[in-house]
């Protein structure tokens, strides 16, 4: 079975994702990720099962069905999305002491499992649902890196996004890298993407935004005390499918997300999609 396993992390790392491949490939037991990497719910929650050895392969053929919307399915993107659950997975065999203080490779080397999702400048991917992570300050990307790797975001089952964001997070060796992973992201040039969604009315909008202003700032600058992220430089189309999901309950009541609660109630008063766009759509006028 790990000949097996080790045979997917060749696959996985053959389809480009080479960077952390020697650490990827050191002989450990391939047991925990049975117990890990397929939980919906809580990170170690599974853990007691002892080695379910048959799950790792199941999660991988779960893979294309439970991820890819049927709209967007396309071979690169379904081969990009098993390469990188299966890099994951063989990432999570090694993933050993979570708060150690050592990094285990430089933020450049962590940044390359992230290219194929969230492109090589960090500006996002629309089609693969992966926003823009460049620039984004770096108290927000450890927060968000750990809710993924914890579980308070990218498991509920309404949000099918966040889960193919969790198994990168849970990925991640220990809280060292995270934080290397988001100093080097916070330092990239954040990008500025125009409009995407169509129908928003913007000066509609500028009244919605009004109750926003308390925590993300009249300019969209966001607010680290408040941990409120800024979102003037976020792309419409993300911003749309966070405030359907925090709507929804998808996101913001997982217990374990506090920041998520408070946002919650913001995208509840939206009244609908219209308002939504609305809203983005003078939030996408703020300089
Ligand atoms: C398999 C594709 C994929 C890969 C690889 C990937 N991500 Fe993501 N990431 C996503 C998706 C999809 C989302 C959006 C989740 C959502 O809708 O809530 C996301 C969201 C995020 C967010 C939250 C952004 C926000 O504004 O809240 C951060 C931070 C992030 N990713 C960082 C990373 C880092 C760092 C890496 C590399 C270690 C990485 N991602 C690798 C797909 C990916
Ligand atoms: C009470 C403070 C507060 C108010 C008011 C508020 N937000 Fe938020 N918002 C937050 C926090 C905190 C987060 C980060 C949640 C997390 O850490 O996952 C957030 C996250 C978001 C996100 C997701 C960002 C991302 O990177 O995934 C969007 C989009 C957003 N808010 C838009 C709005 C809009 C639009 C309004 C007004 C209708 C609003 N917020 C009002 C606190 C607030």
């Amino acid at each position: 079975m790990r000949q097996a396993i080790r045979g997917l992390c060749h696959a996985a790392i053959a389809a480009g994702q080479s960077a952390r491949g020697e650490a990827l490939m050191a002989p450990r037991s391939c047991a925990p990720i049975a117990a890990r990497i397929p939980g919906a719910g809580d990170e170690g929650a599974a853990a007691s099962g002892g080695s379910n050895r048959a799950r790792p392969f199941a999660f991988i053929k779960k893979v294309p069905g439970r991820h890819l919307p049927r709209r967007k399915s396309s071979m690169t993107k379904s081969s990009l999305t098993i390469a990188t659950a299966l890099l994951a997975l063989c990432a999570a065999a090694c993933n050993h002491d979570r708060e150690s203080k050592q990094p285990t490779a430089s933020g450049d080397e962590i940044f390359q499992l992230c290219v194929s999702c969230h492109g090589p400048n960090g500006q996002g991917e629309q089609m693969f649902d992966a926003p823009a992570i460049a620039g984004l300050p770096q108290w927000y990307v450890e927060s968000a890196l750990k809710k993924f790797r914890n579980g308070a975001r990218g498991t509920h089952p309404g949000d099918q996004t966040g889960m193919q964001m969790r198994p990168m997070a849970l990925s991640l060796h220990n809280d060292a890298d995270i934080e290397t992973i988001a100093a080097y992201v916070a330092r990239m040039t954040p990008p500025s993407p125009g409009p995407t969604l169509e129908g928003g009315d913007a000066s509609r909008g500028q009244s919605l935004y009004a109750p926003c202003t308390a925590c993300h700032g009249q300019d969209g600058t966001g607010n680290e005390q408040l941990k409120a992220p800024p979102i003037r430089q976020m792309s419409d189309w993300y911003m749309l499918t966070q405030l359907e999901k925090f709507k929804s309950g998808a996101r913001g009541t997982n217990p374990k997300d506090l920041e998520g609660a408070q946002m919650r109630p913001n995208a509840v008063a939206l009244a609908d999609e219209q308002a939504m766009k609305d809203v983005l759509a003078y939030v996408k006028t703020l300089k």
